[in-house]
């Protein structure tokens, strides 16, 4: 019997010279689980919207059901069974939920859209495969994890046979990661059939049946998952060994860097999203926040790096206070921001990698120059950080667009550790990165704390912030719960509780810790 999909001799050449995928054979079962992985840059999106009719290949042939096809455009896709879910969401921010996922695909009533019935139809998938949804909220109320079960719901409402998730996990909680599981076993309990793109090896082997490793735009090899070990995996995709664990120097620990007492932050709806928030960072350590997403961690991160007001409070870096000035004035008081949401505010698509590693730099010398800006230096100046942080791009010209996912947040990544900061403010620093690629982050940020910067780390993969943090805080609600002095001594089940909001620590024994 023949695959669901096979994939032969792929290759695709981009315009601009980059061979992305190269004679690459791929096939996929029907009713598997089968996890596409490789390094930032290595093709896998790019074979997947080949897949979807996104990209014309350049050469070799797709088999679907047996039989030779060419996919035309992502509506011939459609129609052939085949669903994607992008790494970048593509929803209309004004529609709500129902009406996204009908759209082009309505039911109508005399030649009107029913919308009764678009209701009805989200909440019946929704309930069927166990993505929870508001089918009546617009898109740009509701939360990224959201959105992305409505993509699925949308798709799922097409007639998706087979269905294409580019890394949906990057986005997500852990809470919502593992009701996205669920979902997806599902589906392949009904007999759909899920190809999954990740860079996190542990959900590899959670989730999948067989994973495919790409290097350089090459298939490696396929591997039965049950068979193959996180390890064997990463070394396939790198090409060498990995240390997944961190080598850390004992901490060296200096004077206060940023000192924040009782920050508070109401949003603009009366929500109170941060409480009393108060902690030191002291240079030479890396304080770790811990919490499930939506505690307050992102409202914090962006009232000290100024991209939103402080209600009441102080925030002070070496005795300078930070709060409500604009961002470029926090980062002349020597603050690093690795954006969360780093396609938002990290990088400008359309402008060229060497202008975004200078966005916060450009109008000081050596960059301007009486009043010019030097544009050689800062070509030359991209041009390093492209090699000193690996950043798969030809070179600083091209547009931050034509990178991969992850090599965009690498941008992001390679400009704000090179700004010699005093205080490093990093926002899940590693989300969408390769195994490679995080194994570096970690060990710039280790040889940062060494130079004695006050690192405040924030990231929702627990295991990060234990292996990385010297002292780590537990956010709940918008306030700080717990606070763990050493974090060598603390466990995930500890810190899990205290994320639940199940335990709390006395707000007068904590201060000392703090
Ligand atoms: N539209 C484009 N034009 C030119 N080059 C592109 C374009 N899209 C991707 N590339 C290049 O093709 C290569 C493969 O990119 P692709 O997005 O497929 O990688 P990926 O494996 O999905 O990486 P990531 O894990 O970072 O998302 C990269 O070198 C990238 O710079
Ligand atoms: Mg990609």
């Amino acid at each position: 019997m023949s695959s669901l999909i096979e994939m032969r001799q792929i290759s695709k050449l981009y315009p601009n010279g980059v061979l992305a995928n190269d004679r690459v054979d791929f096939s996929v079962e029907r009713g598997e689980i089968h996890a596409l992985v490789g390094e930032n840059g290595a093709g896998k999106t790019t074979l997947m919207k080949i897949l979807y009719g996104m990209e014309a290949p350049t050469e070799g042939e797709i088999w679907l059901r047996g039989q030779r096809v060419h996919i035309r455009s992502p509506i011939d896709a459609i129609r052939r069974g085949i669903g994607m879910v992008h790494q970048n969401f593509m929803l209309i921010p004004s529609f709500t939920v129902a009406q996204n996922i009908v759209l082009g695909r309505e039911p109508l009533d005399r030649g009107l859209v029913n919308y009764t019935e678009a209701l009805r139809i989200t909440e019946q998938l929704s309930k069927e495969y166990g993505l929870k949804v508001e089918a009546d909220a617009t898109i740009d109320s509701i939360p990224v994890g959201m959105r992305q079960r409505v993509e699925i719901l949308k798709a799922l409402h097409w007639g998706a046979e087979i269905l294409i998730l580019d890394e949906p996990t990057a986005v997500l909680t852990p809470q919502e990661t593992r009701e996205l599981f669920t979902a997806i076993r599902k589906l392949t309990e009904r007999g759909k059939t899920v190809i999954f793109i990740t860079h996190k090896l542990r959900e590899v082997k959670e989730i999948s049946d067989r994973v495919t490793v790409m290097r350089n735009g090459r298939v490696m090899g396929t591997l039965k998952t049950a068979e193959a070990s996180e390890t064997q995996i990463a070394r396939m995709m790198v090409g060498r060994e990995v240390f997944m664990v961190v080598d850390k120097p004992p901490v060296q620990r200096g004077g206060v860097v940023l000192q924040v007492r009782d920050l508070t932050h109401i949003a603009e709806t009366g929500h109170v999203r941060l409480r009393n928030i108060s902690f030191n960072v002291y240079a030479g350590e890396i304080l770790g926040v811990a919490g499930v997403e939506g505690n307050g961690q992102t409202e914090l991160v962006e009232v000290l790096a100024g991209l939103r007001p402080a209600t009441f409070g102080t925030a002070m870096v070496d005795g300078q206070s930070l709060l409500n000035h604009t961002p470029r004035k926090v980062r002349e008081l020597g603050v690093s921001h690795i954006p969360e949401d780093r396609l938002t505010y990290g990088v400008a698509l359309d402008a060229n990698v060497a202008e975004n590693t200078v966005v916060d730099r450009y109008y000081r010398p050596p960059f301007t120059r009486n009043g010019f800006l030097s544009v050689g230096f800062i070509m030359e100046f991209g041009n390093g950080l492209i090699r000193q942080f690996s950043i798969m791009a030809p070179d600083a010209s091209v547009p931050v667009r034509a990178l991969s996912g992850g090599n965009m947040q690498k941008v992001v990544v390679a400009r704000e550790f090179s700004s010699q900061p005093r205080l490093l403010i990093a926002a899940q620093p590693t989300r969408g990165i390769d195994v490679g690629a995080t194994e570096f982050v970690h060990q710039q940020l280790i040889q940062k704390r060494s130079e004695g910067c006050a690192i405040l780390l924030v990231s929702a993969d627990l295991n990060e912030v234990m292996s990385l943090s010297d002292r780590i805080v537990v956010m709940y609600n918008g306030a700080i719960v717990g606070v763990f002095p050493d974090a060598q001594k603390v466990t995930e089940e500890e810190l899990g509780a205290y994320m639940l909001g199940l335990k709390k620590q006395d707000p007068a024994e904590m201060e000392a810790y703090l």
